[in-house]
């Protein structure tokens, strides 16, 4: 089973986080299957950004609001009367966790909350729920193997934390309010460490190299060895939408997924970085840097076996392809090409195609 066009076409979704990073790619995504997409979210988070260089306001409704504002969450979801609500919103990074706390976990945890509140009470014709968390939700133990879905919430600093938390909010409700067979299906999906063009987020490893590469200046790279399962972002966005789709079929799919890439390619930083700045012309120039930054997990991979067994996703853009994809996507950017035209081809790429199928 892969992306169901059929399924999409005139669906009404719910996205908040429509302006962030993964959030304009999905609307892109959702927009070119016909789905009536209306996003809520508190602004573009970057500048520049996706959504606003894709032109992704154009095709679908949005709401200005801030996820924890309960009474707006929900007037967000009465005036859009979604079918499928895919919940992305939220602060996004570690480092800024550590700086603002409170707002990550009022916006990580009390908006998931707001979120599925809205939909146990206003929720008629809503049928499926994905709440999309991280792979860091797990209580890192620096195994040297995947994460399952049963195994503990955890989380060592705030980020980490408000996403096992919002995982064990999601668990209560769905156990709590949503196991009548014809309510809301509820599930969670963990995924981690996605690359892809258009991402222009602090502190993250492609949109360093990238904005190094585009200034012209070296790029600083810390903690080289750690190793993350990379994956382009269309892969666990297609997972989100197999995800949903299932959720509509079955109740039995209510649960949590995780949605990683295979063994080889979790990669050290280092190795990403070189594959990737070997790509821009002329090479992009890194140093060390050295200095003290928070802890980090070295090692965190997560097992994937059940969303490929019973919902039939696999990763449709590869690692090589999906880094490919990514420098081409800056590289349009850097040239002046029609940026909405060429994340729309680059979707494309993710359709299955008979011999993927
Ligand atoms: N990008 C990654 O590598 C990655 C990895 C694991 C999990 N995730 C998760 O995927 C989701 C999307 O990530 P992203 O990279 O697109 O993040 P992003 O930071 O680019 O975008 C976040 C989105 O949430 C919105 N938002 C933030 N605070 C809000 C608030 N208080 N009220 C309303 N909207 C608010 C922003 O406006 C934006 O639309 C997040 O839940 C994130 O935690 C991302």
């Amino acid at each position: 089973m892969g992306v169901d066009p059929g399924f999409w076409r005139g669906r009404r979704v719910l996205l908040t986080g429509h302006t962030g990073f993964k959030g304009a790619w999905l609307a892109l995504w959702l927009q070119s299957l016909g789905a009536r997409v209306t996003g809520l979210a508190n602004g573009v988070p970057t500048q520049p950004s996706l959504y606003e260089l894709a032109r992704v306001a154009d095709g679908m409704d949005s709401v200005e609001g801030d996820v924890r504002d309960a009474a707006l969450v929900a007037a967000a979801l009465g005036r859009a009367r979604p079918e499928v609500v895919i919940h992305m919103a939220a602060q996004s990074l570690v480092r800024r966790s550590l700086e603002q706390p409170r707002e990550t976990y009022e916006t990580n945890v009390i908006g998931t909350v707001n979120v599925l509140d809205a939909a146990r009470v206003n929720g008629d014709g809503v049928r499926a729920i994905v709440v999309v968390t991280s792979d860091k939700c797990y209580e890192n133990r620096e195994w040297e193997w995947g994460y399952r879905e049963d195994e503990p919430m955890g989380g060592h600093d705030p980020y980490s934390s408000s996403k096992g938390a919002a995982e064990l909010v999601t668990a209560a409700y769905r156990r709590s309010f949503f196991s009548a067979p014809d309510g809301p299906r509820v599930a969670s999906a963990r995924a981690g460490n996605v690359i892809g063009g258009g991402d222009f987020s602090a502190d993250r490893l492609l949109p360093d190299l990238m904005r190094a590469a585009l200034a012209g200046e070296a790029m600083r790279v810390r903690n080289p060895s750690s190793i993350r399962p990379w994956q382009h972002v269309l892969n666990p966005l297609g997972g989100y939408l197999v995800l949903a789709q299932a959720l509509w079929g079955s109740p039995e799919h209510a649960r949590a997924w995780n949605f990683g890439p295979p063994e080889q390619d979790a990669r050290t930083v280092h190795w990403l970085v070189q594959r990737a700045g070997a790509l821009w012309p002329g090479g992009v120039r890194c140093t060390l840097d050295d200095g003290l930054h928070p802890p980090e997990a070295r090692q965190l991979k997560l097992d994937s076996s059940r969303a490929r067994a019973r919902l039939g996703w696999e990763p449709v853009v590869g690692l090589e392809e999906g880094i490919e994809q990514t420098v081409r996507w800056y590289l349009g950017l850097k040239e002046g090409a029609d940026m909405h035209t060429l994340t729309l081809d680059q979707v494309a790429c993710a359709r299955p195609t008979p011999a993927r199928a």
